[in-house]
């Protein structure tokens, strides 16, 4: 039996060791979600026949505003290289006004596949595609100076020596170009294009109203009646801009469209992501049936057939749902999660519990995360030629009135460092361009000065804070 060991997936503990790069604590919903992507690429190594039998433990995650929920589930769509989307649960509710079908989300993430198995090949067509690039836009640059395909042979016999000449200064010139644009010398000049566009009005003023449900756009159409490509237009637009116009369409048109469908499906399919935040929107507290409740329910029972795993049709051809993984999660104020109908619930059997946030988890979030707060603040000011000096003790305050703000007012978790920052580092923002003092230490007192007096009155800080 093959073993994991070689294959360049992440253990649990590495999947956690990357999670704590970003996000402070909340140690039981990483081990989870760690344990629910690993057990994916286990399934991928039994026994075909019990494969299939071993369905994703979708997990549900609970716990008050702002402490990370969101969080976790964006860094995990940028650590694993499977297939991830987000959506909201909440909008679903809205279906037949501006809101859409449960089923579309299945087909964004096959979107988010198609496009991942393109950049994954992408590599392989590269050299190839930067060849026709650079003919294209040389074309572009010297319209008189096409590369020296003759046309008529008859004409070439007559007119043979002039037509050698012509040759050879075409040639000459197109390398001489050539070079200018490898050294992107002509990046800046304006050059007008053909681009083939992928939208067109006619569809756009239907996609608003549900076509887009059956994920047609106008590339489909175009291949179904064109054979390749949408509109064509003329735009102008510099080299530099082009190059990658141009690039893209040679790198479309190079790569076999089938393979990549077959494979985006199976990837999807496989080791697909879908992250269903604002779960507990969906819930309902009393069975009175108010309308928006029916609607809420009727999210839930939408939701239900995709998660136990059905066929979903999609314009690459039906996708099943059966393996894909579904994490939610939710604050659950208002309503509990046995508020979900039960079949939902039986359908995440994972549930972890994430907790508020503490005083030191606050000083950890301004201080340890690759993004903190303070680094990215140090980084704006340095623009300015100004640096700041976060002292210990300064962030040891700001943590405490955080703290302290949330408990007195609404916990909207580590949001809360967010509005107190911002607040905090308000003057130095403003005039840091007209600064003489080019090093701001940021004490205890300064935290003091800047914070205590809107703290300490609960009406300034309910709207400053
Ligand atoms: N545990 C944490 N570690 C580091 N940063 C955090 C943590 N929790 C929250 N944050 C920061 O706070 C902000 C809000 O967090 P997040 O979006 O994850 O909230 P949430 O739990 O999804 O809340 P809601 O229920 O309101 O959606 C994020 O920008 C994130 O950087
Ligand atoms: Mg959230």
């Amino acid at each position: 039996m093959k073993l994991l060991k070689n294959t360049g997936d992440l253990t649990p503990r590495e999947i956690v060791a990357e999670l704590d790069k970003y996000i402070i604590g909340q140690n039981e919903a990483k081990k989870a979600v760690a344990i629910a992507l690993r057990n994916r690429a286990r399934r991928k190594l039994i026994p075909e026949d019990i494969r299939d039998e071993v369905a994703p433990k979708n997990i549900i995650m609970i716990g008050p505003t702002g402490i990370g929920k969101t969080e976790i589930a964006r860094r995990l769509s940028k650590l694993c290289r499977a297939p991830f989307i987000k959506v909201e649960a909440s909008k679903y509710t809205e279906v037949g006004y501006v809101g859409r079908d449960v089923e579309s989300m299945i087909r964004d993430l096959l979107n988010v596949s198609v496009n991942l198995i393109k950049n994954e090949l992408r590599e392989s067509v590269m050299t190839e595609a930067e060849i026709r690039t650079t003919e294209q836009l040389l074309n572009y640059l010297l319209p008189d100076y096409k590369a020296t395909k003759i046309k008529n042979p008859f004409l070439q016999k007559t007119e043979e020596e002039k037509q050698e000449i012509q040759n050879t200064a075409n040639s000459d010139t197109r390398e001489k170009f050539k070079k200018l644009l490898e050294e992107g010398k002509l990046d800046d000049r304006t050059i007008e294009i053909t681009v083939t566009s992928n939208s067109s009005p006619v569809v756009e003023l239907f996609s608003g109203a549900g076509l887009e449900g059956m994920g047609i756009n106008l590339t489909d159409l175009g291949n179904m009646f064109g054979g390749g490509g949408g509109k064509r237009k003329k735009r102008k637009t510099t080299v530099r801009e082009a190059k990658n116009i141009i690039l893209d369409q040679e790198i479309d048109k190079l790569l076999d469209m089938d393979k990549v469908t077959d494979l985006a499906k199976e990837r999807a399919e496989k080791e697909g992501i879908v992250f269903i935040d604002e779960i507990d929107k969906i819930a309902v507290k009393s069975r009175n049936s108010s309308g928006a409740e029916v609607s809420r329910e009727g999210v839930q029972r939408d939701l239900l057939p995709i998660i136990e795993g059905s066929q979903v049709n999609t314009k690459y051809g039906p996708v099943k749902t059966d393996h894909i993984l579904f994490i939610a999660a939710g604050a659950f104020h208002m309503s509990k999660p046995t508020d979900l109908i039960p079949e939902l619930q039986g359908r995440f059997p994972i549930r972890v519990e994430l907790s508020s946030l503490t005083k030191e988890d606050f000083i950890e979030i301004l201080t340890k995360p690759k993004n903190a707060l303070t680094i990215q603040y140090k980084e704006l000011l340095k623009t300015e030629g100004i640096k700041i000096n976060f002292k210990d003790e300064a962030i040891a305050k700001i943590a405490e009135y955080a703290y302290d703000v949330n408990s007195e007012m609404e916990n909207i978790g580590a949001r809360r460092l967010h509005t107190i920052m911002e607040k905090l580092l308000e003057d130095i923002s403003f005039n840091a361009p007209d600064m003489d003092e080019k090093e701001v230490d940021i004490d205890e007192k300064f935290v003091e000065e800047a914070l205590k007096n809107i703290v300490e009155n609960a009406d300034l800080s309910k709207y400053i804070l």
